[in-house]
């Protein structure tokens, strides 16, 4: 039954930020998804391996899984761990790979990104570790995609999943499990969920947006079936192929009803959204919105209330673009605070190594050391074990953070749909220019410093460039980079920080316009890309 297609290699397969991303009407075609398996087994020999396996639902997801199972069992696979219906959240993926002891996982999600048809479709690619593959790893699959020239694939009927249970497909056994139970054991093991039961028989309010993506069966168990939320808590709960048209990313924009609500005269206590595939999270409160920096800043100062952490933590991490915030914590609480390059798996390794317990970035993500992914809905449940043990609204917690630490005002623009090689240039000319920034001022901002953020991994030795950054006298700075998790074109981010330690209550777009004017300036936005402001800022 196992037969070897022959194949032609695809140009593009390269893995990004967080593996594999295009437009799902490109992995549709011939062999290209096969391909990229081909590759990935090619480069890892999988022979005798046991892997976990799901996705977001999102189109494309179905017909994905059954060839990746039928490539698995031609190429010797020993096992598949598969989520029920091949449903399967990053987070809980990464959990049961560290708790069976398995050897990696195949996560099929282009994560916040649109799906559907004219949407995209990813692959994420994770090892033994829990976390995706280094930069080492998806460079020799990236060379493989190369020279590909055939996969082996099972002629066998599609396997059906949606039943719990075992299968067999050649000599590959099919485990199809639950992908909620797993994922709320370990969550039993970091919280109390009898406080937080308490907190929502006191007549708490919440509502928690699943964006009609994966998190939503997660969310009712946990907050609906376990904690006692009333029913309805749970907003777009249902995972669709197209995710209802909504573009799955918790932020200002594209969760922009539910800011709305919680803007409103109907707003609950508290409000979180995740994202397509449930690493990522927003937090809101009545009439407030935290950013993700302030978020991990918040959790590090606060972690004593959770049983997990109330006995220390031994370190905490953020992405450079990220905002200082958590650094300023860290330091009061002689905690280190390390830096690493955009993309959480420059966390892994500390974590593995025992160095950081917590991290974070500012495009939504929160998660510690229990998995080596982020966790939309493990950040959720800190931020209510906070809320619970405090008594204390979103807003006061925040502001008394603020208080106690300073105010990074933040705020992150991007430019979509640049050319590439007008983006590149951009970058190369900016980056070859930032010696002669040094020294100068622009306003009241002077310049301490302008270079490449260099990345040295303490644990493998790697070293990495990832972005610019512009740092200010006054403790402001501006950190450019291009995104790689996009399905085309180019996208240049910029992000801006402003600390401020006694003015706290000002707008944050008004704080950063400076910054944003300087930025804009310095990299010849406006002539280079045709755009005289961003598409989206968040
Ligand atoms: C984006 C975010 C980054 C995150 C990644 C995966 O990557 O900026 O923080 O780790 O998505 O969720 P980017 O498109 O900027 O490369
Ligand atoms: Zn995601």
């Amino acid at each position: 039954m196992i037969k070897t297609v022959n194949t032609t290699p695809y140009s593009d397969q390269k893995m990004g930020t967080g593996g594999l991303r295009k437009k799902t009407q490109a992995v549709m075609q011939p062999n290209y998804f096969e391909n990229f398996i081909q590759s990935i087994f090619n480069v890892i020999d999988p022979h005798g391996k046991t892997f976990v396996v799901g996705g977001d639902g999102r189109y494309f997801n179905d017909v994905a899984i059954q060839r990746f199972i039928k490539m698995a069992a031609a190429n010797g696979v020993r096992k598949l761990i598969i989520g029920q219906n091949g449903f399967m959240s990053t987070p809980a993926g990464s959990n049961v790979i560290l708790k069976r002891k398995t050897d990696g996982a195949f996560i099929f999600s282009a994560s916040h990104n649109p799906g559907g048809l004219n949407g995209d479709f990813g692959v994420k690619y994770s090892n033994q570790t829990g976390g995706q593959v280094p930069t080492s790893v998806t460079d020799k699959i990236y060379a493989e995609t190369q020279s590909i020239s055939s996969y082996k694939i099972c002629e066998a009927p599609d396997i059906n999943l949606s039943e719990i249970g075992q299968i067999r497909l050649e000599n590959t056994e099919i485990e199809i499990i639950d992908p909620v139970n797993d994922y709320v054991d370990m969550l039993k093991n970091i919280f109390d969920f009898d406080a937080l039961r308490r907190l929502f028989a006191s007549g708490f309010t919440m509502r928690f947006d699943a964006m009609n993506a994966v998190t939503g069966p997660y969310a009712i168990r946990i907050f609906e079936e376990t904690l006692g939320a009333p029913k309805g808590t749970v907003t777009q709960a249902v995972p669709l192929p197209d995710f209802g048209g909504l573009h799955p990313d918790p932020n200002l924009i594209y969760a922009k009803h539910l800011v709305d609500f919680m803007f409103s005269d109907k707003a609950t206590d508290f409000a979180a959204a995740n994202d397509g595939d449930g690493d990522r999270n927003m937090i809101l409160g009545r009439k407030f919105f935290v950013t993700p920096s302030d978020s991990l800043a918040i959790l590090t100062d606060n972690c004593r209330y959770v049983p997990a952490y109330k006995n220390g933590i031994s370190g905490v991490a953020k992405s450079a673009a990220t905002s200082t915030a958590v650094c300023r914590v860290a330091a009061a609480n002689k905690l280190p605070c390390y830096i690493v390059p955009t993309g959480w798996k420059y966390f892994v390794n500390l974590m593995d190594s025992g160095r950081i317990t917590l991290c974070g970035e500012e495009s939504f993500g929160t998660g510690s050391s229990h998995i080596r992914e982020k966790d939309g809905i493990w950040a959720v449940l800190f931020w209510l074990s906070i809320i619970a043990a405090t008594g204390k609204s979103v807003e006061e917690i925040t502001r008394e953070n603020w208080k106690k630490y300073g105010r990074s005002y933040y705020m992150r623009f991007d430019f979509e749909g640049l050319d590439t090689s007008v983006a590149d240039k951009l970058m190369a000319d900016l980056e070859n220019k930032l010696p002669s920034l040094k020294g100068q001022d622009f306003g009241s901002y002077k310049v301490s410093e302008a270079a490449p953020f260099i990345y040295h991994d303490p644990v493998d030795g790697s070293i990495t460039q990832n972005g610019l950054v512009i740092d200010f006298t006054n403790g402001s700075k501006i950190t450019f980079r291009l995104s790689g998790t996009g399905s085309s074109g180019a996208t240049l981010r910029v992000y801006l920080e402003r600390p401020e330690y006694h003015d706290l209550d000002n707008d944050t777009y008004d704080m950063v316009q400076d910054l944003l004017k300087i930025a804009m300036n310095v990299a010849e936005i406006p002539q280079r890309t045709g755009k005289t402001k961003a598409d989206v800022n968040t």
